[in-house]
């Protein structure tokens, strides 16, 4: 195999300077807002400066560094969001903006995130609100010098070892991990199954400030709707029946971690609305408590579907989902990068055969550039690892187009692919074809009961399509 590895995009970024006491503008056209807030900051020991329109504003960021600049949306002349755009795209780009806005609009909130605002608060400004506010940006600001911010040789190479492929997608997919792996707002990954979700999710914690601290990952599909609130929040000894003692939940596991939301988009209504709370005020109660803890915890989500469509059919939370997709990252599906094949072929080879003897032919990549890949990588990883099994270390092209072909013609739910079977007992006993058999009637069994039977919750549990979950029970012989 001779292939060689994709290299990384990445770019560096001007790093913050760390700063206790910091100098804040304020833009804001009402006056008595302005004083109000100049008051409260100036009481907090910070230097202020206060101007009462956007090209003001403009003018004095163009000759001085703030740390933070409290801006009004709608302020006269240069708005609030071109104010804060230009922040963004100029050399004050590490300037931390705290939009304002006296009714609290949602879309200019969405806006203002997205453009890379700190924050956005409505007016009148709680003290309380302010004081978290200040001390998360300070902390933030006090915490990154340049060479937290830059990121070191190995942190590169790790990327660049992980995320295989050559193609501009994955090249975007290395930026933007590198980009999350900055700051502290909360992901959403978006793709196909088997396209990477979980491992771009895992290289952003490694690489983040959290990576001294926990990764927890929730399978959203697989957690039953009655079990999911104690399993994200815990419970207090006897609140609810066999509830024998206290359970910290993910939430509390993950504390000065991150938290993967896998298939988030498998939260029912009534939940979604506890897990934005607990984005929005980083606090939360274990079921059955009411002692509030706090949640010190980076949210990076995943969906396989376009969670807007899910908005717009009542079925997600528009404010949940602007609180989820502050950084999105969209991984392409293989089919649309077949030029990564050559080398994730390479990659996924030395994981299957781990320094086994292991020799690919040539014309093998024909056939897999060939192939629309449904399954994504994942797909690939099992396609390859089938064919060195059966061909005992030498992977033929014609294997790989007869195993291809068949699999076509029986497609595999997705939804299986987490229970991979130990490749060399699949082989042993039955093939490939029998364990995943197995693994399918052991799920559908374990959703019916975990269900109490109710086939439509059950086929929900699993992510199925209450038809296809009949079809299935019909063909193990449960129905
Ligand atoms: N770019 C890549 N480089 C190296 N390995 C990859 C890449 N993309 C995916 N993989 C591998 O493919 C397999 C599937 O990836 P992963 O489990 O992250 O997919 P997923 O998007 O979470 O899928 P699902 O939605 O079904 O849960 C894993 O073994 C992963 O390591
Ligand atoms: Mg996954």
């Amino acid at each position: 195999m001779t292939w060689g590895v994709g290299r990384a995009g990445l770019t560096r970024r001007r790093a913050a300077i760390g700063v206790r006491r910091m100098k804040i503008l304020i833009v804001d056209h009402e006056k008595v807002s302005r004083a109000n807030l100049a008051d409260k900051l100036a009481a907090h020991g910070h230097e202020l400066a206060t101007v009462a329109d956007g090209q003001e504003a403009l003018d004095r960021l163009q000759t001085e560094a703030f740390d933070v600049v409290f801006t009004d949306a709608k302020v006269p002349k240069v708005d609030g969001i071109d104010l804060l755009r230009w922040v963004k795209q100029s050399g004050g780009s590490d300037t931390h903006v705290v939009m304002m806005s006296s009714n609290g609009s949602i879309p200019v909130a969405v806006q203002a995130v997205k453009l890379g605002a700190h924050d956005f608060i409505k007016k009148p400004v709680p003290t309380d609100k302010l004081r978290a506010l200040l001390a998360e940006i300070s902390q933030q600001r006090g915490g990154v010098d340049a060479a937290n911010l830059a990121p070191t040789a190995s942190q590169r190479a790790d990327v660049q070892r992980t995320i295989i492929g050559d193609s501009p997608a994955m090249d975007r997919v290395r930026r933007m991990i590198r980009i999350a792996a900055q700051t502290d707002a909360n992901v959403l990954i978006h793709g196909e199954t088997g396209v990477g979700k979980d491992l771009v999710a895992s290289v952003i914690h490694r690489q983040s400030h959290r990576s001294d601290g926990p990764y927890v990952k929730v399978g959203c599909t697989l957690l039953p709707p009655s079990l999911i609130e104690s399993e994200l929040y815990g419970h207090e000894e006897g609140s609810f029946t066999g509830a024998d003692q206290y359970r910290r939940g993910r939430f509390e596991l993950a504390e000065g971690g991150t938290i993967y939301l896998d298939d988030v988009d498998d939260i029912s209504l009534d939940q979604q609305a506890k897990l934005l709370r607990v984005i929005e005020e980083k606090v939360f109660e274990r079921v059955g408590g009411n002692r509030p803890i706090r949640a010190n915890v980076r949210v990076i989500a995943s969906t396989k579907l376009n969670l807007l469509d899910k908005v717009r059919e009542g079925t997600f939370r528009q404010d949940l989902y602007y609180r989820l997709d502050v950084l999105r990252l969209r991984i392409t599906p293989l089919r649309a990068r077949l030029e990564d094949i050559p080398a994730l072929t390479e990659h996924l080879l030395r994981r299957i055969a781990r320094g086994q003897p292991c020799h690919f032919e040539a014309h093998g990549l024909d056939v897999l550039s060939r192939h629309n890949w449904p399954g994504n990588v994942r797909e690939l990883y099992h396609t390859l690892e089938r064919a060195w099994l059966i061909g005992g270390g030498t992977i033929s092209a014609e294997l790989l187009e007869s195993d291809l072909e068949s699999s076509q013609a029986d497609e595999v739910e997705d939804v299986f692919h987490d229970l991979r079977p130990d490749p060399v007992r699949a082989v042993e006993g039955g093939g490939f074809k029998a364990a995943i058999d197995f693994a399918e009637k052991q799920l559908l069994i374990e959703a019916l009961r975990s269900s109490g039977g109710n086939k439509t919750a059950a086929a929900n549990s699993l992510g199925m399509k209450p038809s296809t979950f009949r079809d299935k029970l019909a063909k193990h012989g449960l129905s």
